[in-house]
């Protein structure tokens, strides 16, 4: 099938307001310029192949345009959702025609009427098809950078000032990008107030409340709910790993520091997973496959969560790290495993304290530590309570809150 030109010009004519849903809001609607336009369509039996201006060619089933139908009766106009329903969805369906706008944008009749009475059709913006293309190449366009480092980034480490992140939106942006980029950065000069760190990440979006409260303060002291509220080591871990989804990003904002001892630790845990992959593969076989018991318990508390140490995304990378030694419940494993088990839990820790791998630094009174819990494993040494103070206060925000705001950002940087 090629373009039917007699639908071509009724849609030509027409004003088309039904097929122009969203316009001017959604950033995946509208191409930049710059941005490939469509330069060809064509029927290929189940689905049409677009091939945009660079040269580049995209399959779309006609069953997943006509689920995507961005009309204004199957996706709601002002809420952007969709409204059609997934069972009326015709599996076989084919276009009663199509064709390219002169803006390069794919618009498609679908046969039947609208609930209008009027012809049913839609128009894909060429950024869109492009935003959404599932062909392989697409994915791999679309991947972000993520930069695995060691302890050799100590010479760049990402840094920007608190002014910057609550004053600028670009300063927002940029926080943001190197927590997505690098899974940390420090903020720097951030006044030293207990509320510094909540209204800080609050830039970001709502806060995450857990069972330590909106946020908490790390100090030594008598009964402490857990051991970074003592002087001691605390070997790198992942906070709140015995939850089903642990806190995205972590802030830990330095108020006071005279103690001697007390250095940060930040590690990559995707480097070490990723090491461990190429040193140990059945270790790291062993720590993606077979979930581990955490826990936190005391008087009030008995959580637990039952998940591997090094998630995997479909495509087998990696894709999330839950690691913490003082939240592991005592391991539910098949007897066989064991042994094999505990070797691996062991290969990955020793990674995680090679000196090669870890970033070590002392925090300074006004530092905010923002990490990426997901991602970067943060730890303690030993300090001296004796010797001065040290008082950290510290928040939690989810990572659907903060990659959410990075992409407004994104859009709206590229849309000036
Ligand atoms: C924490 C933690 C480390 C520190 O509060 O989650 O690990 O530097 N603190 O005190
Ligand atoms: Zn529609
Ligand atoms: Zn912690």
């Amino acid at each position: 099938m090629t373009a039917d030109l007699s639908a071509v010009t009724t849609l030509a004519t027409s004003t088309a307001e039904d097929d122009r849903p969203r316009i001017g809001a959604d950033p995946d609607m509208f191409c930049r310029p710059g941005d490939p336009t469509l330069s060809s369509v064509r029927a290929d039996g189940d689905a049409a192949l677009v091939t945009w201006s660079d040269g580049r060619t995209g399959r779309f089933h006609w069953v997943w345009l006509r689920d995507n139908c961005l009309c204004s009766e199957c996706c709601h106009p002002a809420a952007w959702e969709k409204m059609h329903d997934i069972t009326a969805l015709d599996l076989d369906v084919r276009p009663a025609a199509f064709t390219l706008t002169e803006d390069g944008a794919l618009r498609i009749v679908w046969p039947g009427l609208n609930q209008a009475g009027r012809a049913h059709k839609t128009r894909f913006p060429a950024a869109w098809l492009r935003r959404f293309c599932y062909d392989d190449w697409a994915e791999e366009e679309r991947a972000e950078t993520i930069e695995p480092w060691t302890a050799a980034i100590g010479n760049r480490r990402p840094e920007i000032k608190h002014q910057a992140v609550m004053e600028s939106d670009d300063g927002l942006r940029t926080w943001l990008r190197h927590l997505r980029r690098y899974g940390f950065c420090i903020v720097k000069g951030a006044p030293r107030r207990p509320d510094t760190v909540t209204q800080t990440a609050r830039r970001i979006g709502f806060l995450r409340q857990t069972h330590f409260g909106v946020d908490y303060t790390v100090i030594s002291k008598p009964n402490p709910e857990n051991v970074a509220y003592t002087p001691i080591y605390v070997a790198p871990h992942t906070d709140l790993s015995y939850t089903q989804t642990p806190p995205g990003l972590q802030f830990l904002h330095c108020i006071d520091f005279e103690a001697t001892g007390g250095e940060s630790i930040l590690v990559d845990g995707f480097a070490v997973a990723e090491r461990l992959r190429r040193e140990d593969p059945e270790s790291f076989d062993l720590l993606a496959r077979i979930p581990a018991d955490n826990r936190f318990h005391d008087h009030d508390y008995d959580m637990r969560c039952r998940k591997p140490v090094i998630e995997l995304d479909e495509a087998g990378r990696v894709a999330a790290i839950r690691t913490n030694r003082q939240g592991e419940g005592p391991l539910g494993l098949r007897p066989d495993l064991v042994r094999p088990y505990y070797k691996a839990k062991q290969a990955f820790a020793l990674l995680t304290r090679d000196r090669s791998m870890t970033l070590r630094f002392r925090l300074e009174p006004g530092d905010i530590m923002s990490f990426h819990n997901h991602r970067v494993l943060h730890g303690r040494e030993p300090y001296d309570p004796g010797s001065g103070k040290r008082r950290l206060q510290g928040c939690y925000v989810d990572c659907d809150q903060a990659w959410s705001r990075l992409r407004v950002l994104e859009a709206a940087a590229k849309a000036h």
